[in-house]
C-alpha cells in the first residue's frame, strides 16, 4: 500500500497539468506546513521567525516545468530578487535552486548564464547559493555544469544523493575540487539499473558518504530527518575532533521542528530549507512521497 501511494505521488508531482491546476488555485491541502507562502514577502517572514530561534535558512523558489525562455528567465529574476530580499531584510540565508527552472532543458548556455548572473549577485552580497541535484537525467550534466562554475566561483555548492551507485566516485572526484557538498538520501523515484532500491543500502551508502567528505576536510551539509544518521553524525565528529564549523545540519521547512531546535539548543548549525512560490505542488507531492502518512494531514486539511 505505502509502495503504490509513495508512486502515486511521484507520478502526480511530475503531471503537467496537476501542477498547472494547483499553481491556479494557490497553496491548498494543507501545503503551507511545506511551504513558507507564495511570495517573498511570506518566505523572509518564514525565514525571520526561523533565525529568531536560532536557525539559519536556505530559500528556494519553487519552479518546476520551465519550457521557454521566456519562463527561464522569470524564474532567474526570481532568483536575483530574492538575493536581493535576503540583503535587504538582513535575514540569514542562502539560496537553493533547480537548474531546470533556469532552463537547463532547454539549453545548458541559458542555464550557465543565468546561473553567472546569480552567483555574481549572491558574490555581491557574500552570500551563497546551492544547486539541487534533480532526477538522474539530469545528474551528470548538474556536475558538469558545477564543475565549470567552481572554476570561477567559490560561493556555490551543490547536492549529492546516496541512493545512486554513482555516488561514492562522485565524491571523491568532488572532494578533489573542494566541494561544498549537501549530502542527502535522494527524492526522486529511480531505476534499480541506477539507484539502490533497498532503503538499509542508501542508509548505508549515506553514512558513508558522510564519512569521507567529512574526513577530507570539506564543508559538509548532512540534510536529512533520520535521527540515526544525525546521531552518527554527532558521533563521528567527535571522535574525530571535526569542528562545528566544518558542517551543518539541514532540514525541510514544517519538517521536525523539535528535532530542529534540539540541535540549535546543543549548539549545532542548523539550516532550513525554506521553499516558497506559486509552483508549489510538485515539491508538496515529493514530500508526501517521502512519507505517505503525511496522507492523513493532507485529507485532514481537506474536510477542514
Ligand atoms: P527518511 O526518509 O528515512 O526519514 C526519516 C524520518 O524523517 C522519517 O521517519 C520522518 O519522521 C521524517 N520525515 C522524512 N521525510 C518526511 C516528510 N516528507 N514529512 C514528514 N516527516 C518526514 N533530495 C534530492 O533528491 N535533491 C535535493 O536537492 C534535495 N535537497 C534537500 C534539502 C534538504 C534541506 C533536505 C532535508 C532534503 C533534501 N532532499 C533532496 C530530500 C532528501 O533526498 C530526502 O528525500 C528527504 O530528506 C527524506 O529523507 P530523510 O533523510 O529525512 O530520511
Amino acid at each position: 500500500m505505502e509502495l503504490i501511494m509513495r508512486n502515486m505521488f511521484q507520478s502526480l508531482g511530475k503531471s503537467r497539468s496537476a501542477n498547472r491546476l494547483a499553481k491556479k488555485y494557490g497553496l491548498r491541502f494543507g501545503a503551507a506546513r511545506f511551504v513558507a507562502g507564495e511570495t517573498i514577502a511570506q518566505s523572509i517572514a518564514a525565514v525571520r521567525s526561523l533565525n529568531q530561534s536560532g536557525r539559519v535558512a536556505t530559500l528556494d523558489h519553487l519552479g518546476e516545468f520551465v519550457f521557454s525562455e521566456e519562463e527561464a528567465l522569470e524564474s532567474a529574476a526570481m532568483c536575483l530578487q530574492t538575493l536581493d530580499a535576503i540583503a535587504e531584510s538582513h535575514v540569514t540565508s542562502n539560496l537553493s535552486l533547480k537548474m531546470t527552472s533556469l532552463g537547463l532543458d532547454i539549453s545548458k548556455e541559458l542555464c550557465m548564464q543565468s546561473m553567472r548572473r546569480i552567483l555574481d549577485r549572491a558574490k555581491q552580497y557574500g552570500n551563497f547559493v546551492r544547486i539541487d541535484m534533480e532526477d538522474y537525467a539530469h545528474c551528470q550534466v548538474s556536475l558538469d555544469i558545477y564543475r565549470e562554475l567552481r572554476q570561477e566561483y567559490d560561493n556555490v555548492g551543490i547536492v549529492i544523493q546516496a541512493y545512486l551507485y554513482r555516488t561514492e566516485q562522485d565524491i571523491a572526484d568532488l572532494g578533489a575540487i573542494g566541494a561544498n557538498l549537501r549530502l542527502v538520501k535522494g527524492a526522486y523515484k529511480e531505476s534499480p539499473s541506477v539507484a539502490f532500491p533497498e532503503k538499509s543500502d542508501v542508509d548505508k551508502n549515506y553514512v558513508n558518504i558522510i564519512q569521507k567528505h567529512l574526513l577530507g576536510g570539506h564543508y559538509t551539509a548532512v540534510a536529512s530527518h533520520d535521527k540515526a544518521i544525525i546521531d552518527f553524525t554527532k558521533d563521528f565528529v567527535k571522535q574525530h575532533g571535526i569542528s562545528n564549523d566544518q558542517f551543518e545540519f539541514q532540514m525541510l521547512y514544517g519538517i521536525c521542528d523539535d528535532l530542529q531546535n534540539q540541535l540549535v539548543k546543543e549548539g549545532y548549525r542548523v539550516r532550513v530549507y525554506v521553499p516558497y512560490g506559486v509552483d508549489w505542488f510538485g515539491y508538496f507531492m515529493r514530500r508526501l512521497a517521502e512519507r505517505p502518512a503525511n496522507v492523513w494531514f493532507v485529507l485532514k486539511n481537506m474536510f477542514k
